[in-house]
């Protein structure tokens, strides 16, 4: 493939796992919670490029349900720059015509924080422009076993008989609901895991590994990707 952008598929869901923070601020001498400071930079930067670049949707990876294993300074930390960007982002992204969702388990987040979740989603839900899934307290099991309790409820409610459950039913029922997979996984940081993200969506996901981590993830270590990917052969089983 040529250096030209514009001969490029660009791949129309796009899932980043944003990880390399603390690395990035161990390597600077600076507690691991400026990493995460810096990376929400990134993620707002970033976020704004890949919708000019054409995708349609972007599903970015910000808190698993196992970070909370974490010290709690690092995750008080961590839930302070979440705060911050909630109160940003009743107007951030608004020019970019971004509609902001936000995936996985928000109950365990306090009522303040569950208003402004919902509020964000409020102010952008009218936005025809690329959709940004923020996958915060979310982990791909847990997604999973609430899509098995929703389905049983189902069936014991008499809405559906266990013939109902077919792959599309099931998916129904995830967060990310009736939105096609993610073509593309981008995982920043050098690790080469999916760590609980999207683990029903991603049967046949493109996965790209790179060693920059997060926070010096820029736009063209994102057209990095996007070459790799149109380099790629899709064969989801057949030949
Ligand atoms: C990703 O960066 C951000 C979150 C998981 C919240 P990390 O904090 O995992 O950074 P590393 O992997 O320790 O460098
Ligand atoms: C994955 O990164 C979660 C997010 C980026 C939000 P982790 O740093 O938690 O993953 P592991 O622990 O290396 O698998
Ligand atoms: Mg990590």
């Amino acid at each position: 493939m040529g250096g030209n952008k514009t001969e490029l598929y660009v791949p129309n869901h796009v899932g980043i796992i944003m990880d390399g923070n603390g690395r990035w601020a161990k390597k600077r001498g600076l507690p691991r919670y400026v990493g995460h400071t810096y990376g929400a930079q990134t993620f707002k930067n970033i976020t704004r490029y890949i919708s000019k670049r054409g995708v349609g949707i972007l599903t970015l990876y910000a808190f698993s349900t196992e970070n909370w294993k974490r010290p709690p300074e690092e995750v008080n930390a961590i839930m302070k720059i979440f705060r911050q960007y909630l109160v940003d982002s009743l107007t951030d992204f608004r020019d970019d015509d971004i509609k902001v969702v936000f995936i996985g388990d928000r109950s365990v987040f306090d009522p303040k924080m569950i208003d402004l979740i919902n509020e964000t989603e409020e102010v952008a839900k009218n936005r025809k422009g690329m959709l940004l899934n923020i996958a915060m307290n979310y982990g791909g099991r847990d997604e999973i076993v609430r899509a098995v309790k929703l389905i049983c409820n189902d069936v014991r409610d008499g809405k559906i008989t266990p013939d109902d459950i077919t792959d599309n039913f099931i998916k129904s029922k995830l967060y990310t609901g009736s939105e096609p997979d993610p073509d593309l996984i981008i995982r920043t940081g050098g690790e080469h895991r999916l760590s609980n993200f999207l683990l029903y969506q991603s049967a046949y996901s493109e996965f790209y590994s790179t060693e920059t981590l997060w926070p010096d993830f820029k736009a063209e270590d994102f057209d990095k990707a996007i070459e790799e990917f149109n380099r790629r052969s899709r064969r989801f089983g057949g030949v």
